[in-house]
């Protein structure tokens, strides 16, 4: 379950509505390390699965970053029918991505004329070149087709410029803010220290493995409002 991230949930669903209608789109999902990229690009992928188009994706291999076409060509063999025969035309070394994003282009805008599709790209910051490239080129191009792409991409110097250049509307995950506890003032006592300014589930967690006497001195009311789930 994804807690906290609203408007990026939106932005995706938004994001899948407009494929589903014939108007694609795409959408980079940025931040640090751990933010929770990957988990949002699974509830996309949940959510397009779940309307029953495809998803073709592939996934930045940090030992493949200098293969050229190695993340496009994971992309290809995922694309249903003429994927697999696409991806021969990467063997040519002369292939450039913008010729290679035109196939994958037509192969998208076929499928989509079927169901919508979905692409995902995971860790596109460890994407080789060619490949960030001929997705990128698409990506540009999905205004007419029932197809949606999101990316996920760690912050970094390398994604800096690339998306610098890219002009493709991103979103970038800040940290969750921390949870008011409500039961703070409605009296958990003060000398309690760290622990109940880092918010309710910590407050819980300490619960659990620190001390009841805890809980004991709390009012009856307030008590129950810091272990009863999804208090915040
Ligand atoms: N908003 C959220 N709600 C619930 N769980 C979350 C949320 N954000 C992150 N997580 C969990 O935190 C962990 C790390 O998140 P995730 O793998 O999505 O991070 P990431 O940004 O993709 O990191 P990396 O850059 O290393 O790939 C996962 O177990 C994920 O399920
Ligand atoms: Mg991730």
């Amino acid at each position: 379950m994804i807690v906290g991230r609203r408007a990026e949930l939106v932005a995706l669903d938004v994001l899948l509505d407009g494929a589903v209608g014939g108007a694609g789109g795409a959408l980079v999902v940025r931040g640090e390390a751990g933010i929770g990229k990957s988990a949002l690009l699974e509830y996309t992928v949940e959510r397009a699965a779940a309307r029953g188009g495809p998803v073709v994706s592939t996934a930045g291999v940090q030992a493949e970053v200098h293969v050229p076409f190695a993340g496009l060509h994971r992309l290809l063999r995922t694309v249903p029918d003429r994927g697999g025969a696409a991806a021969a035309m990467l063997d040519d070394p002369d292939t450039l991505p913008y010729r290679a994003g035109m196939a994958l282009l037509d192969l998208l805008g076929e499928a989509g004329a079927a169901a919508p599709v979905l692409v995902a790209v995971e860790d596109a910051h460890w994407l080789d070149g060619p490949s960030w490239e001929a997705l990128a080129f698409v990506a540009r191009r999905l205004g007419a087709d029932r197809v949606a792409m999101v990316l996920t991409a760690r912050d970094g110097e390398d994604v800096d410029r690339r998306l610098a250049v890219a002009a493709l509307p991103e979103v970038r995950l800040e940290p969750l803010p921390v949870p008011t506890p409500r039961c703070c003032s409605a009296g958990w006592p003060r000398n309690s220290g760290r622990r109940w300014r880092s918010g309710c589930w910590s407050t819980r967690r300490a619960i659990r493995s620190a001390s009841w006497s805890w809980v004991r001195r709390l009012p009856a009311r307030a008590a129950r409002r810091c272990c009863r789930p999804g208090c915040r």
